[in-house]
């Protein structure tokens, strides 16, 4: 077993590229809501979704059951392990090394190769785009680049770059700047001939599009030709431990935060497509890196949002391709929409002559759903005019609403086709069955077969303390959460909210006010301590700086933070409420801090007749208990019968107390 050496900068880069919503998303179902997302509470049973994601503070929080917390919380009480475990997991998913110790051999090794290849790309990477830059072997390159209208800002976000000619040029460079062969190969930038066994480039004279994966790495590359002509137009790396093609899509680590914002994305065909796009401010275009779609590419996607728009080149095997395409998104669950662009046309040369402007436009009056898109094509083809392919263009049209797992929605789109074509409803329906039925034997049939080819996966050992593999993230199963956050005093969590959302003055006026034994929950006083330890230190204070921190730092952010009326549909009276209770925090605090009083003088009470009830004592220590409970309730009553306003000093009077008395 390794022994993992956790330090606070590798939890930092680990919490950095392990995207809450992206983590969450295996497991829920999210929707946007505002700036947050909501949906159905993994860890209880619910029918109506009070579950949020607050992505800015990287954190989530349930109304219904109180789970909350960080990223790394969240994956303590899915999968029911511990710190250490939850920030392995994921690191192995967003590709962060950890350093261990005394690791278990074979996995030291397979991590050594992996970080080892993730190198390689990365120095190929570099090289290859100062090569443009600078080269002047790379004249025509940066040519190129420039006729294509590509500005310098565009070829560094993407890491753009060029290989240069020669049988070896990158091997030399590379191995002489110590980079390992053996990593060279495995990230398939370095191939041996088959005459003489020599090592040579992959890529050579081809201007170079590095692929990254979601967390911005350097996976892959395609490198395409500038000849006209010249075949293969494009080169790509080959499947390796760290690149799966099926799996990778060009563009989402720069688009997936836009893809978010927006609620939607464009699938387009090519990687000029994505960075054209983005140069003129379209920003949440994603492409395949030349293979067909895949399942696994629709379930990257829908993490991020559920309304794909696909806008191939207008050429036939664009077309197709986009078709072929279809089914996977719409069995995905994704809200499909489909355009045509003139003929001609692909994406990139689109709104390089006509703008972002006419793009959008385009789209507003061009994209078609699915089904219009179907009919529209017929109409175009004249399959539509005859009888009987007709009626194999509705029955086409059926085989793809049986692709649509949600039943409400298969008979939303039937009836969208019966409208269309002009055929009841009952013999669409009827003959949808008959698709639905087809496509659920496929689907027993795909199960049988992943499930074998599961077994022959596992059947061989998996090295210790490594996560299987092929191990699905996603699992159907609720497991039982590990620990419930216990109920916590509510004025206590108010006084923490106002610091939080108040900062320094806020904190300054409540540390004033009251002092640590008066809070009955250990971590809301270790909070507590904490903020008015910063306030002393002149350290900054936010809920940033403590979403940044330990358990349980992170949780009591969201507890306090992430109200329900923030995020209710019903927001505007809620929010009004909200607004006026923060009137005037400082009114607030003082109720939370005359309750918290009160409530602290209550325990005290409780605490003495306890001493004085249980016995065991002398005579002498009895007298004082009873005298401390005179005394005690005495304050209490006070305390109860006096306005907070009079109990605590306005903020203005205490600043002006200090001004005169310092
Ligand atoms: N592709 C590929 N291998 C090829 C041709 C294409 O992998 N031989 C992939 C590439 O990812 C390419 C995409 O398919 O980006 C679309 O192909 P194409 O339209 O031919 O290329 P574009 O990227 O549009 O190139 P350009 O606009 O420069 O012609
Ligand atoms: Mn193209």
């Amino acid at each position: 077993m390794e022994r993992i050496v956790l330090t606070d900068q590798k939890k930092e880069d680990v919490r950095q590229a392990a995207d809450i919503v992206d983590v969450v998303s295996d497991y829920v179902k999210l929707k946007k809501s505002g700036s947050n997302f909501t949906g159905l509470c993994p860890f209880h049973n619910e029918k109506t979704p009070s579950f949020n994601v607050t992505p800015r503070l990287g954190i989530y929080k349930c109304f219904g059951c109180d789970a909350g917390g960080d990223v790394f919380n969240f994956i303590m009480e899915m999968e029911g392990v511990n710190f250490i475990e939850a920030v392995k997991t994921l690191a192995d998913r967003y590709n962060i090394s950890l350093p261990t110790k005394e690791a278990d051999d074979r996995f030291t090794e397979q991590n050594r190769l992996i970080e080892g290849i993730y190198h390689a790309l990365s120095f190929a990477g570099v090289f290859y785009h100062r090569t443009l830059a600078e080269d002047d072997d790379a004249k025509e390159a940066r040519h190129y680049f420039k006729n294509r209208g590509l500005n310098t800002e565009t070829l560094k976000k993407y890491g753009l770059g060029y290989a240069p000619g020669g049988f070896d040029t990158f091997y030399k460079h590379a191995t002489e700047n110590g980079i390992n062969e053996e990593y060279l190969v495995e990230a398939g930038l370095i191939k041996y001939s088959d005459r003489d066994q020599r090592p040579f480039d992959v890529f050579r004279e081809r201007i170079m599009f590095p692929i990254f994966n979601p967390a911005g790495k350097v996976i892959a590359f395609g490198g395409r030709t500038m000849e006209k002509g010249k075949n293969p137009k494009y080169i790509n790396s080959p499947q390796t431990k760290v690149y799966n093609k099926s799996e990778a899509m060009y563009g989402i680590h720069l688009a997936r935060h836009d893809i978010r914002r927006k609620d939607g994305v464009i699938l387009v065909e090519g990687y000029m497509d994505v960075i054209s796009l983005y140069q003129h401010g379209i920003k949440n275009a994603v492409a395949t890196s030349g293979t067909s779609i895949t399942t696994q590419q629709m379930q990257l996607i829908s993490r991020y949002s559920k309304n794909l728009l696909m806008v191939y080149d207008a050429d036939q095997a664009g077309q197709n391709a986009m078709i072929r395409g279809l089914e996977t998104a719409l069995t995905q669950g994704l809200n499909v929409r489909l355009m045509h662009l003139p003929e001609g046309e692909d994406p990139d040369s689109f709104v390089k002559q006509f703008g972002a402007e006419s793009f959008h436009s385009y789209v507003q009056d061009e994209s078609r759903d699915f089904i219009s898109f179907l009919i529209e094509s017929a109409e175009k083809s004249g399959a539509w005019n005859d009888p009987m392919s007709r009626k194999e263009e509705i029955s086409r049209v059926l085989g793809f609403i049986a692709s649509v797992d949600d039943e409400i929605m298969r008979q939303t789109l039937v009836g969208h086709l019966s409208k269309l074509s002009g055929i009841g409803d009952r013999a669409l329906f009827n003959e949808l069955d008959v698709r639905l039925m087809e496509k659920k034997e496929e689907k027993q049939r795909d199960l049988e077969r992943a499930r074998r080819q599961r077994e022959r996966e596992q059947a061989p050992d998996v090295s210790a303390g490594q996560r299987p593999a092929g191990e699905p993230q996603l699992s159907g199963v609720k497991r039982q959460p590990v620990s419930r956050p216990k109920k916590r005093p509510a004025y206590e969590q108010e006084l923490i909210r106002l610091m939080l959302a108040y900062e320094d003055d806020m904190v300054y006026y409540v540390g004033n006010n009251a002092h640590e034994e008066e809070f009955e929950d250990e971590d809301l006083r270790r909070f507590y301590q904490d903020l008015k330890k910063r306030y002393q230190h002149e350290e900054k204070i936010s809920p940033e700086v403590y979403t940044r921190m330990d358990h349980p730092f992170p949780q009591i952010v969201s507890e306090v933070l992430i109200e329900k009326h923030t995020v209710s549909e019903r927001g505007n009276e809620l929010r009004e409420l909200i607004i006026r209770k923060d009137a005037d925090p400082y009114a607030t605090a003082r109720g939370a801090l005359k309750t918290l009083k009160i409530a602290f003088f209550k325990r005290n009470l409780e605490e003495i007749s306890n001493r004085i009830s249980e016995g065991g004592i002398s005579d002498e220590e009895r007298r004082e208990a009873y005298s401390d409970l005179m005394e005690t309730r005495k304050q209490l009553s006070e305390i109860e019968k006096t306005p907070a306003d009079y109990l605590f000093p306005g903020i203005d009077e205490i600043e002006s107390e200090e001004e005169e008395t310092g």
